[in-house]
């Protein structure tokens, strides 16, 4: 079988070999897929290692993804406006280099029927997990997308690097003048038990709210979106059974399915 891994640290609790086995298993492909951790200053000689050793692809994780972008000898478009790599193909003595987080959430929130179309998005967060999936957000042409950050300043500087009228920075006390369709939360308050300081006025009954984090329990911030009346509430266990589908699709070529997958996750965090 061809050999694949994920590579980063931690990286005990990947769960990129079940999916891409089950991925695998369900479109007749043969491939292993493993998980390597990765001393911090050891990660361009585990890639060359790996290549060394016929490696087809990598995923990359936390928190290799900035490296994993200066490594790659091509990238794509989505990959250099994220400022990020998730995934590497090894081919013809070539690195190539993708990003498949923001196609991943973009998946996602078709499957959970969010209209993209002409919406008004409101992306808390300015960090590698913000700016990773704004290409493949713009590209489903919403109206607008405000970035709010508790540093505005690092939301600024994502405004003028994507140079796109239809984003701007705001500050959080700011957001409550204005209305919204979809709030995606990519800050990472929800791994420390945290809420962004968002004003309470921005959730009505018309508003989507998805968390890029998931767990056994709700998010504070899908559960405090709930408590406030939100339409409806989508954490982030798609996305990542999604980045990993576009991976799949990018290395072998086949689309899988997801849903099964994702089911079979949310059952296992039980
Ligand atoms: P990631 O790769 O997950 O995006 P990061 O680059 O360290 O991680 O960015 C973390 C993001 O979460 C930042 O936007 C950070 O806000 P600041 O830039 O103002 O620090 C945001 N963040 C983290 N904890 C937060 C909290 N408790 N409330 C609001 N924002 C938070």
């Amino acid at each position: 079988p061809d050999q694949y891994r994920v590579f980063g640290n931690p990286i005990e609790h990947s769960r990129s070999p079940d999916i891409h086995h089950i991925f695998a298993n369900k479109s007749q492909q043969s491939i292993n897929y493993q998980k390597q951790l990765v001393e911090i200053d050891g990660f361009s000689n585990a890639i060359a290692k790996f290549i060394h050793q016929g490696g087809k692809g990598a995923n990359i994780t936390v928190p290799f993804k900035e490296q994993a972008l200066t490594l790659a000898d091509e990238l794509t478009e989505r990959a250099t406006l994220a400022g990020a790599v998730n995934t590497l193909t090894f081919k013809n003595g070539k690195i190539f280099g993708d990003n498949t987080d923001g196609e991943g959430l973009v998946q996602d929130l078709i499957t959970n029927q969010v209209i993209l179309n002409e919406s008004r998005v409101l992306l808390l967060g300015a960090g590698g997990a913000a700016r990773g999936v704004l290409l493949p957000l713009l590209a489903q042409n919403p109206r607008s997308i405000v970035i709010a950050n508790r540093t505005v300043s690092k939301a600024d500087k994502i405004c003028q690097h994507f140079a796109d009228n239809r984003i701007s920075a705001s500050s959080y006390i700011d957001l409550a003048k204005q209305d919204f369709d979809l709030i995606i939360n990519a800050t990472s308050a929800s791994l420390s038990g945290d809420l962004p300081p968002i004003p309470t006025s921005i959730i009505s009954q018309n508003v989507v709210c998805y968390d890029m984090v998931y767990g056994k329990d709700e998010t504070p911030f899908l559960k405090w979106a709930k408590e406030h009346g939100a339409m409806k509430v989508v954490d982030g266990l798609g996305m990542l059974v999604g980045q990993a589908a576009v991976s799949f699709e990018v290395w072998r070529g086949v689309t899988p399915e997801v849903q099964p997958v994702i089911d079979k996750l949310r059952a296992s965090l039980k």
